[in-house]
């Protein structure tokens, strides 16, 4: 199947990330929001970034002016509808990402393949709710998306075979690398990575050391290009909290208990890098 147009639905760090490669390989984006602010803040996102990677010599103005000129912007669904692949990008909660399928349904193009960026939530029971389930993958990017090389492929229980191809072929046209993985709470990455930043966490919140030791050790001990505390700012610490309950619920077991000094930021509105206060103050 050949993709040639792509919906992106939500605009924040994810969102932006995957319309800025998506449009920079050559596919028209369209990228939809709930608000023009977060549309607008977006594409100057995008600009920043495509410019940032021009001043490094990666690309060209040329690329620059032409990958901006594939992205267009909308504040309703239905627009999302008339394109090849959708990549549903919103936030990590399982009722919103269904109310957005839901209300999607009704525009899609027969042969549209449905995909979520979903870091941990069931791809069979988001794909259950919709009328194309072996149409319905996981596609997920990691963040920064324009500089991070892996991108996550999950299929379903119903996933066909033309779909996972079809989106390989994206991955492989961004000049990205694939790592299949099947349908297990947060997969492989998150699996791995979650449960060490909620250690590091854990190890704040019993006082084994500090922000600053805890995230210096793992940079010069482990070779990690950010300590764990500044990547939970970095990714959103409300992101980590509800992949860990995932995680927690989905595998019941309690080595993935949430740490409860995790839980605490969040319940203040300290998510990190985005509210400009999380383990580290950025204000
Ligand atoms: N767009 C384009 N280019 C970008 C960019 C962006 N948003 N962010 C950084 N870059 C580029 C920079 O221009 C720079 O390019 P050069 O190598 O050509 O100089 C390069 O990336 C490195 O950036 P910086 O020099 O500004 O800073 P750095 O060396 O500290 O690297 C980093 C920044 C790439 C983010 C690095 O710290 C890093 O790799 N951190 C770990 C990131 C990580 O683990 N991500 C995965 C998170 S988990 C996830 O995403 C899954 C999930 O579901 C939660």
């Amino acid at each position: 199947m050949d993709i040639q147009k792509i919906g992106v639905i939500g605009a924040g760090q994810m969102g932006n990330g995957i319309a800025h490669v998506m449009a920079l390989a050559g596919y028209d984006v369209v990228l939809n929001d709930i608000s023009q602010q977060a549309l607008d803040a977006a594409v100057n996102a995008v600009k920043k970034n495509l410019t940032r990677q021009a001043s490094k010599g990666k690309i060209n103005q040329i690329d620059v002016d032409a990958a901006l000129g594939r992205i267009s912007t909308t504040l309703m669904l239905a627009d999302i509808g008339k394109t090849d692949l959708v990549i549903e990008a919103a936030t990590e909660r399982e009722t919103v990402k269904q109310a957005i399928f839901e209300d999607l349904l009704p525009h899609l193009l027969p042969h549209t393949i449905l995909t979520s960026n979903t870091s941990s939530i069931s791809i069979t029971r988001l794909a259950s709710r919709t009328d194309r389930p072996e149409r319905f993958m996981g596609f997920h990017f990691m963040n920064p998306v324009p500089v991070m090389q892996l991108v996550e492929l999950i299929r379903g229980i119903a996933t066909d075979e033309a779909t996972f191809a079809a989106c390989h072929a994206v991955v492989a046209k961004l000049g990205k690398t694939a790592a299949s993985a099947e349908d297990f709470p947060a997969f492989i990455v998150n699996r791995i990575l979650m449960p060490m930043i909620n250690e590091a966490v854990y190890t704040l919140y019993e006082g084994v050391g500090n922000v600053k030791s805890i995230d210096e050790s793992m940079k010069l001990g482990a070779n990690h290009p950010m300590g764990p505390l500044e990547l939970a700012d970095f990714i959103g610490l409300d992101t980590c909290l509800a992949i860990m309950n995932v995680l927690h619920d989905g595998l019941a077991d309690t080595k993935y208990r949430p740490c409860p000094l995790l839980t605490k930021y969040v319940e203040a509105g300290w998510l990190g890098r985005k509210t400009q206060r999380g383990f580290y103050d950025y204000r």
